[in-house]
């Protein structure tokens, strides 16, 4: 099942300041040895008081649609896949949607923790697979560092803040850029392995809970490398194609030891694996989005090549998809200029 739907602009924000391993030997018993040998993380971002998921996933966004060369105003739906929204509602993608001028454009927020990003791109797809939209925004954006329990070292030295978005639009037959494939799973009886409360959870002796990342890092960790290789194998075959096929693959950046057994069990060799968990720790929905525009900046990225994604998180839920990347700018843009030599 090939969609036709290509991404045609990325772009990335993260927050100015950056919080080293060192300052968090200050504040928890840790170490910057422990947490770059167990993880691979040196260094994440953290929202500055004023900052939010949606003002982060605006700035995110306004670079995804200049590196598209198109308006807001030209966008059909905006999707925001995040687990930490600005509010219960309305959804974050709204604000977004305000933010960026897509005035002619639905919006909604997608929650599957670190796999929203992948949901997101694979509904905007489905849109423009059905013809109800012609063009997609997907978000991924997160304000982590506002749920992280500062005083748990067993979490707080994983996570970041940081936005990532795409557009999407539809492809042309006969050129690069298609979604070839995707699987999305969730199995909801494992939930408790990694949650945060929220303002509608059950009470405790008639109170609210407080909203903090709680997980049992060790089982998540065995379940993950299963998911994103398992996910990531059956989407390949799905395709019709082979890891020899993957041109390069961006994966949910939570540990370089997850990425590294992925690398190895698929038979992927880490030249082909985009990695920055060192610079921004787990950014949960923004990962792969970051990932995509700082390996298209690097220069990594070319017309068909086949790209591979795969996620895991709270849920539990995990999923992959491979694409054909098509390159950056609007078709829209390509079709304009030709029609226009057409005519001169
Ligand atoms: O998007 C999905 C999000 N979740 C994940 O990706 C989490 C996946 N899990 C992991 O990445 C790893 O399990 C962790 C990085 C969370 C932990 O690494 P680990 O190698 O699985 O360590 P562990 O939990 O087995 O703990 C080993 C030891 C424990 O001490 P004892 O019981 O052996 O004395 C921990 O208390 O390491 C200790 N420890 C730490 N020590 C120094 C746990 N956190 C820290 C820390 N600094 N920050």
């Amino acid at each position: 099942m090939t969609l036709a739907a290509r991404i045609s602009g990325v772009g990335r924000y993260v927050p100015e300041r950056v919080m080293t391993n060192e300052e968090l030997e200050a504040t928890v018993e840790t170490s910057s040895e422990w947490i770059v040998e167990r993880t691979g993380i040196r260094e994440r971002r953290i929202a500055a008081p004023h900052e939010t998921t949606s003002s982060m996933g605006t700035e995110a966004a306004r670079r995804a649609l200049a590196s598209a060369g198109i308006t807001g105003a030209e966008i059909d739906l905006v999707i925001t896949g995040t687990c930490t929204p600005d509010g219960l509602f309305p959804a974050t993608a709204s604000a977004i949607q305000n933010a960026i001028g897509a005035t002619h454009a639905g919006a909604f927020d997608v929650n599957a923790a670190c796999v929203g990003f992948l949901s997101g791109l694979a509904t905007g797809a489905q849109f423009i697979a059905t013809g109800s939209a012609e063009r997609v925004l997907v978000v991924g954006a997160e304000t982590l560092s506002r749920i992280v329990d500062w005083t748990d070292r067993g979490t707080c030295v994983l996570f970041g803040d940081g936005a990532g978005a795409v557009v999407l639009e539809r492809a042309v037959p006969g050129e690069p850029g298609s979604i070839d494939s995707l699987l999305l799973r969730s199995d909801g009886s494992q939930a408790g392995l990694l949650y945060s409360h929220g303002p509608c959870s059950p009470l405790v002796d008639g109170l609210q809970q407080e909203a903090k990342i709680i997980m049992d890092g060790r089982a998540v960790f065995r379940q993950a490398v299963t998911m994103m290789c398992d996910s990531a194998t059956e989407v390949i075959a799905r395709a019709g194609l082979t890891v020899d096929d993957i041109a390069l693959a961006v994966p949910h950046q939570a540990n370089m030891r997850i990425i590294t057994a992925m690398s190895d069990r698929l038979g992927l060799p880490m030249d082909r694996v985009y990695v920055n968990v060192d610079r921004y720790g787990n950014t949960s929905s923004a990962t792969i989005p970051i990932a995509l525009a700082e390996a298209e900046a690097e220069g990594r990225l070319k017309p068909g090549d086949r790209v591979l994604f795969a996620s895991f998180g709270g849920g539990l839920s995990w999923g992959a998809m491979v694409i054909e990347w098509a390159g950056v700018g609007s078709r829209r843009l390509v079709a304009a200029s030709a029609a226009r030599s057409a005519g001169a």
